[in-house]
């Protein structure tokens, strides 16, 4: 019985990663509701942009990581082996997929290990759900001497995925427990269905600090999942959640207070400097560095990373932004229907 469950879960890691490929998304993209405006006497030039990202006990040499994707089959072990030399060869931080695979099965573990083998300095983030007991978490940072620990919310789709979850009873203070004990950076992060104004206050009130509002617009786990099933009867459910942009907009009253991830959907160097200037402090990339990665092969990932942070800086001269606190102030023009949320919701 527990073999047949090992082998459903490892069939279902392949299965995520294949359909995460099929063209998924909902056009058009929230961030095309999103203008910067131009300004024609930058008065700096393109050496002066720094990037660098300092966050209390979190230093991230570029704001741009690749974010949780996988691990827990043989197949997904060696797309996390290929991820971790893109992160080391480019110095930016990547997260694992959950670890859920490895915690109950020592002989997945190494599918998550390797990261850390392949990339013995970097940053490194662990993944767990938010149902786990706090030693699992802390289990799942050993196995990777993890600089952070995201831990995922992701009800929609455990709902839609025939062999999900259906109980979500005490979430939030299992996240209080986990978050107490932990040394390290704890990141709550949603799976590409946004936050709310709502979502970021219950997390504040518990104590959680980082926070990736993980918006809809680019992986959509409700599709991934209806497509698992043998009757496809969800497609329906596709538009749920708030998009990458009207969750940061959700975010805004506690972007001092917390650090604010952005991560779903962002398309290019300029959704990514978007997010930032929507007081975002990091972005992160899961779909778009995987796409590359099986499409065109590690080189090239490493590449189009660099090319990423590279025209980010680029985006940045243009806008006379030399670092993120500078950028933070650019007031982008908002329309469409981000704009009408914005006035239904209250947010100025
Ligand atoms: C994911 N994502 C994810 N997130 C998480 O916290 N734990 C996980 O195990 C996974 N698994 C996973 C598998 C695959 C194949 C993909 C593509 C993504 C979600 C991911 O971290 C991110 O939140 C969303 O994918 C949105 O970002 P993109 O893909 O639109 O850039």
């Amino acid at each position: 019985m527990e073999f047949d469950e090992n082998k459903e879960r490892e069939k279902r890691k392949d299965e995520h990663v294949q359909l995460a490929l099929l063209d998924d998304r909902l056009p058009p993209s929230h961030f095309d509701h999103l203008t910067f405006v131009h300004h024609s006497l930058p008065n700096i030039g393109w050496s002066d942009i720094n990037l660098h990202v300092v966050l209390p006990d979190l230093d991230l040499k570029s704001p741009l990581y690749i974010n949780a994707m996988t691990g827990g089959s043989e197949k997904t072990g060696k797309i996390n082996a290929e991820l971790a030399i893109i992160a080391k060869a480019t110095g930016i931080a990547m997260g694992v997929g959950s670890q859920h695979a490895g915690l109950r099965n020592e002989s997945l573990a190494d599918t998550y290990r390797i990261v850390r083998r392949n990339n013995p300095e970097g940053t490194i983030f662990a993944n767990v759900g938010a149902d786990v007991l706090l030693d699992f978490a802390l289990n799942a940072i050993e196995m990777l001497e993890a600089n952070a620990l995201q831990i995922h919310l992701n009800a929609p789709q455990e709902l839609i995925m025939p062999e999900g979850e259906r109980d979500f009873t005490g979430w939030l203070s299992q996240i209080e427990k986990i978050i107490k004990h932990v040394k390290i950076p704890v990141i709550v992060k949603e799976v590409g269905f946004g936050m709310s104004r709502n979502t970021l206050r219950l997390l504040k009130e518990i104590g959680v600090q980082y926070v990736d509002i993980s918006g809809r617009g680019g992986t959509n786990f409700i599709g991934i999942e209806n497509r698992r099933r043998e009757k496809q009867e969800y497609d329906y459910l596709r538009g749920w959640g708030q998009t990458t942009p009207i969750s940061l907009l959700e975010a805004q009253e506690y972007m001092n207070d917390m650090m604010i991830f952005a991560s779903g959907g962002i398309r290019n160097p300029l959704d990514a400097v978007k997010c930032l200037s929507l007081g975002a402090k990091a972005i992160g990339l899961a779909s778009p560095i995987l796409r590359v990665l099986q499409n065109e092969g590690t080189e090239r990932a490493i590449e189009e990373l660099i090319n990423w942070h590279e025209q980010m800086k680029t985006i940045c001269t243009m806008l006379g932004a030399r670092n993120m606190e500078e950028l933070c102030a650019f007031p982008l023009v908002i329309t469409g229907e981000v704009r009408e949320w914005c006035e239904m919701r209250g947010i100025d």
